[in-house]
């Protein structure tokens, strides 16, 4: 449906939805886009959503009513553990680009176009560049995009043959989205940063929906989600407040965690210390790119859900992570990048802990494929002197490891 407006999240200023808009200009407020979901109560039920088309844009209600920039993003598979009785898999790696992010940038690229913009730039972990590169091609419009020079291979592989414009700069996530911030306006292009577009929020919001859906509109006891700039818990949290309006569920949540790298952990940090926003984490390093964002520009939001859902924030190491990789891989089947597999390893000590009972229905985030990240696997595997998977899988060493 069209929206009403977008809305600051911190001083509630309402701004006009028929532009491109980046933040409140008040007080620099992360915007979420809303409509009038009331006036869909009653007459838009969920058995509505049963034949709709098998991608995000089955919740075509509950996004812009503008044609769409797809390429098959969403509705992803609930894959029930062959380990676990009650834990999930939402394999997010399925999606068009190989990650979550393919939701966020098919919304903000559909807006994108509908708001006739021509040039879009995103500093990128890795692979929202991907994503953004993807689908501006579909779309034809410029992507410029800014990433580490250390990220995976396949994502600055994939940003060159979709056309986009790469700019591989000698930093983290931060420095990069600097770059943009300053070139925005000379260059003439639309920062599509996260949580510094709206739309991407809505894009990432559908696996809320997802999620209610696929588990038959009875909502998980929690939901683990690795947590950089923390878009989709974000998203997801937007989503459950819909559904609460549209009369779908009711007051009902899960329980939201955060898994970090120990490597890079400024939510975890904060949530044990108490407070409602980060610190920059100084010297972040960690293999799950994705997860190496020093100071999430939405953690106000984020550490707000973790307190509204009496969730858990937990740390897993690079070498913690690996592991889980693998054993993700021969145990279900599911080859996830480093930042899904963390949420293995979350669910493991919460398990021990007893935050999480065997009984409760846990719903963990797989948000990208492993595929992307063969160079970065091969080079952690190094470091913990361990042999590399081509070596084990043959049976013998090969080359110098
Ligand atoms: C595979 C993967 N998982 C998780 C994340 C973190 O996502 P978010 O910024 O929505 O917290 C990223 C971000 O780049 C990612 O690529
Ligand atoms: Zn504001």
């Amino acid at each position: 449906m069209q929206p009403l407006y977008l809305e600051c999240t911190r001083c509630g200023e309402r701004l006009p939805a028929d532009r491109p808009q980046n933040i409140c200009p008040k007080d620099g407020g992360v915007l979420f886009v809303r409509y009038d979901l009331a006036s869909l109560k009653g007459k838009l039920r969920r058995e509505d959503l049963s034949g709709r088309i098998a991608s995000m844009w089955r919740y075509a209600d509950v996004l812009p009513d503008v044609a769409p920039v797809t390429l098959g993003e969403g509705f992803t598979p609930m894959l029930a553990s062959r380990e676990y009785a009650n834990a999930y898999i939402k394999d997010e790696g399925l999606n068009p680009t190989g990650s979550f992010k393919a939701r966020g940038m098919s919304a903000a690229v559909t807006m994108a176009r509908h708001y006739g913009l021509r040039k879009l730039a995103v500093p990128s972990a890795g692979n929202a560049g991907g994503a953004l590169a993807a689908y501006a091609a579909a779309a034809g419009i410029e992507a410029h995009i800014f990433m580490p020079k250390d990220v995976p291979l396949a994502n600055r592989m994939e940003c060159d043959y979709y056309g986009a414009r790469v700019t591989l700069v000698d930093g983290l996530i931060g420095d990069c989205a600097r770059m943009v911030a300053e070139r925005a306006k000379t260059e003439g292009w639309f920062d599509v940063s996260t949580l510094k577009e709206p739309f991407r929020v809505e894009g990432k919001k559908t696996m809320g929906y997802e999620v209610a859906e696929q588990l038959d509109w009875k909502l998980p006891q929690g939901i683990i989600y690795p947590t950089g700039g923390g878009v989709g818990m974000i998203g997801m949290w937007k989503a459950f407040d819909e559904m609460e309006v549209l009369g779908w569920i009711g007051s009902e949540r899960p329980k939201m965690i955060t898994v970090q790298a120990a490597g890079c952990a400024p939510i975890v940090k904060a949530w044990e210390a108490g407070q409602s926003a980060s610190e920059m984490w100084a010297g972040a390093a960690t293999f799950a790119a994705g997860l190496r964002v020093p100071k999430a520009y939405g953690d106000y939001l984020i550490l707000d859900i973790l307190k509204k859902s009496r969730g858990a924030a937990v740390a897993a190491s690079d070498e913690e992570i690996l592991a889980a990789m693998r054993h993700w891989a021969s145990v279900e089947g599911v080859f996830a990048a480093p930042e899904g597999a963390a949420s293995l390893v979350a669910y493991r000590k919460l398990r021990a802990s007893g935050f999480f009972r065997a009984e409760d229905k846990v719903v963990l985030f797989n948000t990208g494929s492993a595929y992307k990240y063969l160079d970065m696997m091969e080079a952690q595997a190094k470091k913990t002197r361990r042999e590399p998977p081509s070596a084990r899988a043959i049976g013998g060493i090969i080359g110098p490891y």
